[in-house]
């Protein structure tokens, strides 16, 4: 009898078998089978060391009776409705207590749907985020389970085995909380994914045109940025990937489309932000950034139509020396604006999640795995899950000190005609959040003269007056 199945085995699935195996577990695998894909347990089972204990499937039936009682199934397949449909076929095989586990990028009140589902069939059911692209999976993911506490207590220390651990060997992977907790915080994991990339394809852009610097420069730069403070796995790819070279010695980087696409995650923290009224300017500019490189055809005609019209010089030594400063404190605000989503739509969801628990998960094994998170866990620290992240002293401290660089960076670039959406939206929320008087009192008049939607007035606690009372 198998400790643990995995239905699906794209490499994500294929990866944490191998990961499982290697600790030490006993894993049995399925995959459905379409036509012409009949091979894919098979050749799987062709590539597994002989000294690890994985059995391969083509029957449901056999697959969920090769399983330990209170049998854990694993799913690895796309989110959406494919999910779905494997639950309807797995759960007439299951019984009291046993675990079904989602692994993948699911929406999260699709897992609280699935959950309550589940919960009527007495499954129990856990929603995992998932970290690390197939590296992490077969290496030391993070993870991010949510969902049925009963059933977290039966496979928190499997799932601690596999994870990642951080530079003192503390494993990546704590409890969340309850409903699509986990998937909601992987998927707000993305969504500073998104505005982390985007931040540094802005620094990279504005290396490349305005300083005129080459990939092998910018290549060297984001490798000097991997500091104490600021060492990450995206500079590091970065800094690989921009002189990487294909076959006949071209930088591959030049001849990629500048077109990004998208799976939904970014959108979805966006949603979410809206949804819970929390601000996250630097994830949905570096969403809409992802949109906007789509308009291709556009943006090659609108080169020919707009015209740019006589600048100011540009300092360039100025954007040389405020480059660092001001990349850490946009990936900064990035960590921020996440973490202040997760707290606010806990408190709203009552979901108990302790952001030092995100800090812990986050800081080895994904795709945002960053020594800015060991600062971070300080100040999150300070905050106790109950205060604004923004309102910390430390994070006072870094804003003064480098807020200069990053307006620099951003009034240079502005000026030369480099777009820089992400790290113009981190200098306008910083302003706005430090801001004494915004100018939302125009807009309360301007609701109220049209749609007498009323506005509070200052020193007049919560009393809600009309125009037409006042004139
Ligand atoms: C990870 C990644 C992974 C995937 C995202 C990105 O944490 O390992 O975030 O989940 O790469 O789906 O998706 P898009 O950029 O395509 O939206």
């Amino acid at each position: 009898m198998n400790d643990i199945g995995i239905w699906g085995l794209g490499v994500m699935g294929q990866n944490l078998a191998l990961n499982f195996a290697s600790k030490g577990y006993s894993i049995s695998v399925y995959n459905r089978t379409e036509d012409g894909e009949d091979n894919i347990v098979s050749d799987f089972m062709d590539k597994v060391d002989s000294d690890y204990s994985i059995e391969g499937f083509t029957s449901i039936s056999e697959f969920v009776s090769s399983l330990k009682k209170d049998k854990i199934v694993l799913i690895m397949v796309k989110a959406g409705t494919i999910l779905d449909s494997v639950i309807e076929v797995i759960v007439p095989l299951l019984s009291k207590n046993d675990i079904i586990i989602d692994g993948g990028n699911s929406d999260y009140m699709d897992t609280l749907r699935r959950l309550e589902y589940l919960s009527e069939k007495d499954i129990d059911y856990i929603g995992c985020g998932i970290s690390g692209g197939s590296e992490g999976a077969l290496k030391g993911p993070s993870m991010m389970p949510g969902g049925s506490f009963q059933a977290w207590d039966k496979i928190s220390s499997m799932f601690r085995d596999i994870s990642a651990k951080d530079k003192y060997g503390n494993p990546c992977c704590e409890w969340i909380g309850k409903d699509g907790a986990g998937h909601f915080v992987k998927t707000v994991h993305n969504g500073i994914e998104y505005a982390v990339m985007q931040i540094i394809a802005e620094v990279y852009d504005i290396q490349k045109k305005l300083l005129c610097f080459d990939n092998v420069t910018i290549s060297d730069n984001f490798k000097n940025w991997q500091t104490d403070e600021l060492k990450n796995y995206l500079f590091e790819i970065t800094s690989n990937l921009l002189i990487l070279k294909d076959k006949d010695s071209n930088y591959i980087l030049d001849s990629i489309l500048d077109k990004s696409s998208q799976k939904g995650t970014g959108k979805n923290t966006v949603i979410a932000s809206f949804d819970y009224n929390i601000p996250t300017p630097l994830i949905s500019e570096a969403v809409n950034a992802r949109l906007i490189s789509g308009f291709y055809s556009n943006r090659t005609q609108l080169n020919q139509f707009y015209k740019m019209g006589k600048i100011s010089e540009i300092n360039k030594k100025e954007v040389e020396e405020s480059l660092y400063d001001g990349i850490y404190l946009a990936i900064l605000f990035s960590y921020l604006n996440g973490l202040e989503l997760i707290r606010e739509s806990s408190l709203k969801n009552n979901w108990n999640i302790d952001l030092g628990n995100i800090i812990k998960v986050w800081k080895a094994g994904c795709i945002i795995q960053s020594d800015i998170l060991y600062f971070l866990e300080d100040v999150v620290l300070d905050s106790n899950n109950s205060e604004s992240l923004y309102l910390n002293q430390k994070i006072a401290k870094e804003v003064n000190a480098r807020e200069s660089s990053l307006r620099k960076l951003v009034v240079n670039a502005i000026l030369s005609g480099t777009p820089v959406s992400v790290l113009s939206s981190a200098v306008s929320f910083i302003d706005s959040l430090k801001s004494l008087q915004l100018p939302a009192n125009l807009i309360q008049i301007q609701r109220d003269f049209f749609g007498y939607h009323g506005y509070e007035k200052i020193n007049r606690d919560g009393q809600i007056y009309h125009l037409d009372g006042e004139v």
